[in-house]
């Protein structure tokens, strides 16, 4: 059995479904159900007695330390996590409790609970952290590709509470033993993504006839990562990775938001094609994200060499893939785009340019 947190997010929940398909051993899934949470992600679980769901918070230490009890995991793979750049903008403090706090406080239920195992179970026990490229900063256009050991530099509250939880996981390594592995991966894209980010928000204003809005230039460059690559890079790293250790996680696949967005219009031009003429028509820019990162890229060298992991899904293969998911599932988007999501938008979009 495993402990999942935050498993009926975008990232978690394909963690689930696909851990689910493919061992016996059960999930138990915490999540607090914020926004970003949404078991219509996991509906295919429904009567399945492998996938155990719990409402709750990673804040909250009795409730963590009695699941660990409770259920004896032997691992906990921590997803949870506020995880927009743009909300982390508007209101950082929720960023800090959930990530830091929330982190801080898994990291001393699992040392509770770890203490208490037997040697076998206590060596083959593993806290995996599960966090961003967006800890190492900026990069400019000729420097090399983020390594495990390059800087930190975090420079949105997000990145930083995830730097901070990072420093936390190590410490607990470090200083009480805790058998801790972490992964660093690039931006994911893949089914259940939430409309508020950059790829799934594009797919759902070009079908709603809405602006897609491109921040600033449109010339950042991030690395895309299908969402179900990440995932077997997870369950390879929980297999084979060496405790203590770091790995970047990543798709070789830098491109600039332009691009990105017009490969998406592209292959909505040929799938949904809209007779008023091209989505391009919709391409709009607005003021820029303040701090806005230029560039992330990751050397993923390390989990290719050490664990034999590389991405299955290309951008090509993986961006068709998403965008068919999407037409295909439009009363999932209608369902996770109403009420407190239409205040986000005014939030976030009314006063850029
Ligand atoms: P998400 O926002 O889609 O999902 C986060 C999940 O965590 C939600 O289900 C939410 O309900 C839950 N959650 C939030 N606060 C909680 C709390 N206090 N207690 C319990 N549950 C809580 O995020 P995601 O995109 O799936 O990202 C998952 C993890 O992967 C995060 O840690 C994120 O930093 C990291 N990550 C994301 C990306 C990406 O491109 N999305 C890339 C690299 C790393
Ligand atoms: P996002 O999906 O929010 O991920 P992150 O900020 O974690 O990389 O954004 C991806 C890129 O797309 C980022 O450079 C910001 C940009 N972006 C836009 O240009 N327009 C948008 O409406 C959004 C949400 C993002």
């Amino acid at each position: 059995m495993i402990l999942v947190t935050g498993g009926a997010g975008f990232i978690g929940s394909n963690f689930v479904l696909d851990w689910l398909a493919q061992s016996n051993e059960p999930v138990i899934n915490l999540d607090k159900l914020t926004y970003a949470g949404n078991l219509e992600n996991l509906a295919a679980l429904q009567g399945d007695m492998r996938h155990i769901f719990v409402q709750g918070d990673i804040c909250d230490f009795d409730l963590v330390a009695s699941l660990l009890q409770q259920y004896q995991p032997s691992a906990i793979v921590h997803f949870a996590a506020e995880s927009h750049v743009d909300r982390s903008i508007h209101g950082p403090g929720e960023f800090m409790r959930a990530n830091i706090d929330g982190t801080f406080t898994l990291l001393e239920a699992a040392r509770g609970y770890w203490n208490t195992l037997e040697a076998d179970d206590k060596a083959n026990f593993r806290f995996h952290h599960v966090s961003t490229d967006e800890v190492y900063g900026s990069l400019q256009p000729d420097d090399a590709p983020f390594l495990e050991t390059s800087v930190y530099q975090p420079n949105s509250p997000y990145s930083a509470s995830k730097a901070a939880s990072d420093h936390l996981v190590r410490a607990w390594h470090h200083t009480y033993g805790l058998p801790v592995t972490t992964s660093n991966c690039s931006n994911n894209y893949g089914p259940y993504h939430f409309p508020e980010k950059l790829i799934p928000l594009i797919i759902a204003n070009a079908l709603a006839g809405k602006q897609l809005p491109i921040y600033g230039d449109g010339q950042q460059i991030r690395d895309w990562l299908y969402v179900k690559d990440h995932c077997s890079a997870i369950r390879r790293i929980l297999e084979a990775g060496r405790v203590g250790e770091v790995y970047n996680v990543g798709g070789w696949n830098e491109k600039p938001n332009i691009d990105i967005v017009n490969v998406i219009v592209g292959l909505l031009d040929e799938l949904r094609p809209d007779p008023v003429g091209s989505y391009a028509r919709l391409i709009s820019y607005v003021t820029d994200r303040p701090g806005h990162d230029r560039r992330y890229a990751i050397d993923a060298q390390k989990i290719e060499h050490e664990l034999g992991w590389r991405p299955a899904e290309t951008f090509e293969t993986g961006i068709r893939k998403t965008v068919e998911w999407y037409l295909s599932n439009q009363d999932w988007v209608a369902n996770v785009t109403s009420g407190a999501y239409r205040n986000w938008l005014d939030q976030n979009y009314s006063d850029r340019l």
